[in-house]
């Protein structure tokens, strides 16, 4: 792929200096900053995750990012699963296909790693990643979330 097209994004690892651009997406996505949360999380990353984070780069400026991992039977999960953790494009780069790119290289390297079944958390009341994840071909998996207010 060519960093130079306007169309196509280039798609590479996320490295520690892509932090500010993630926490600057994080905040148009999601309103709040928490720039502590992804120190802390992209260390950890670097240190535990056989599946790199990727980000998507547009004539140079990082516009989207995408965290997977592989389970090694964490809560009960085999290990021929993995998921979604995070993915987020910058808005004024959205609808042009990068998140697909961008979960599509992340497919790739999971299923290297022998995993065949992908999963995620999206909220119900979330129509844009239920229809982005539908229109994957993500359907509805076997596990349902518990929850209790203590
Ligand atoms: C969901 C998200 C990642 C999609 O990114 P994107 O780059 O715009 O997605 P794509 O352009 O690759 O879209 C692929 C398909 O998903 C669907 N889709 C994506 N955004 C959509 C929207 N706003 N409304 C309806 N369908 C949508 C469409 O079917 C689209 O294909 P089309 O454009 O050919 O119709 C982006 O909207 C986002 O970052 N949202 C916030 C995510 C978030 O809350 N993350 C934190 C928790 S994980």
């Amino acid at each position: 792929m060519n960093d130079r097209s306007s169309s196509l994004p280039v798609i590479r690892k996320m490295v520690p200096s892509d932090l500010d651009r993630i926490v600057e997406i994080d905040i148009k996505v999601l309103g709040k900053p928490r720039p502590e949360y992804w120190e802390a999380k992209l260390d950890l990353l670097g240190k535990r995750s056989q599946i790199s984070p990727l980000v998507a780069q547009l004539d140079g400026l990082v516009v989207g990012f995408i965290i997977g991992g592989a389970s090694r039977w964490e809560y009960g999960v085999p290990e021929n699963i993995g998921w979604i953790d995070t993915i987020g494009v910058d808005p004024d780069y959205q609808r042009k296909g990068v998140a697909k790119i961008l979960f599509t290289h992340m497919a790739h390297d999971l299923k290297k790693t022998g995993i065949d079944t992908i999963t995620t958390f999206v909220k119900r009341r979330d129509p844009v990643l239920l229809k982005f994840f539908n229109r994957l071909g993500f359907q509805k998996g076997d596990m349902v979330n518990l929850e209790l207010d203590i």
